[in-house]
């Protein structure tokens, strides 16, 4: 923690924000396995609400890992400095009325209390979707070839197969994407 620093207070309240804008942030938090679909469906909630004018913006692993986290890897002390950095940036954004949707893997529970913790200390909604799919069936789809990868070894530390995943026990809305379509999983979470 650096020394010899002070919070500095805006002249604009959130509360006065959100009038002026019209608009209350929040934090959507995806979770699920790699192929699970939490960035598809990230996508298409985050196009419809811009077409219904409503800010949001998405933060996703891949993308986000090129820039802001880019100097980390996949070993679990790295996981957790990953979802911390997002559930900073993330309340950042809701904090400015954005809507912000997260989809990272975010595969350890206590991770995700911990951008749990930071949301709600800080009176912003903070909704966990757990974006499940059989281990099986992200295997079967494997967009990038990943699992293939890592089932011959060539990935270490593979999320479901050689690093763990722990599922949320009470997500706030659990969808099963073996069985629920994009556009069908877009209104359970509207
Ligand atoms: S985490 O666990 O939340 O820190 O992961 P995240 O930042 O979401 O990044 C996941 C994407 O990185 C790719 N990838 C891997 N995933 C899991 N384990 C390993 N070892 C790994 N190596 C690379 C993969 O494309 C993930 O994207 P998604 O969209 O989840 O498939």
């Amino acid at each position: 923690m650096a020394t010899n620093i002070t919070w500095d207070q805006s002249n604009v309240s959130r509360g006065e924000r959100e009038k002026l804008l019209g608009q209350k942030g929040l934090t959507i938090w995806f979770t699920g396995l790699s192929a699970s679909g939490k960035s598809t469906i990230a996508s298409a909630l985050e196009k419809y609400l811009l077409t219904m004018n409503i800010s949001s913006y998405r933060l996703d692993g891949d993308n986000i890992r090129f820039g802001l986290n880019k100097d980390l890897g996949f070993g679990q002390k790295d996981r957790e400095e990953n979802i911390r950095r997002i559930a900073e940036v993330a309340k950042l954004f809701a904090d400015s009325t954005t809507i912000a949707l997260t989809s990272f893997i975010s595969p350890y529970k206590s991770d995700r209390e911990i951008a749990r913790k930071l949301h709600e200390d800080s009176g912003i909604p903070f909704v966990e979707v757990y974006i499940d799919a059989p281990l099986e069936v992200a295997e079967q789809r494997d967009p990038k070839g990943l699992y293939k990868k890592a089932k011959a070894g060539e990935i270490k530390d593979f999320t479901g197969i050689s690093a763990p995943y722990e599922a949320p026990p009470s997500p706030e809305i659990h969808i099963h994407t073996d069985k629920t379509t994009v556009e069908e999983s877009v209104k359970v979470i509207l």
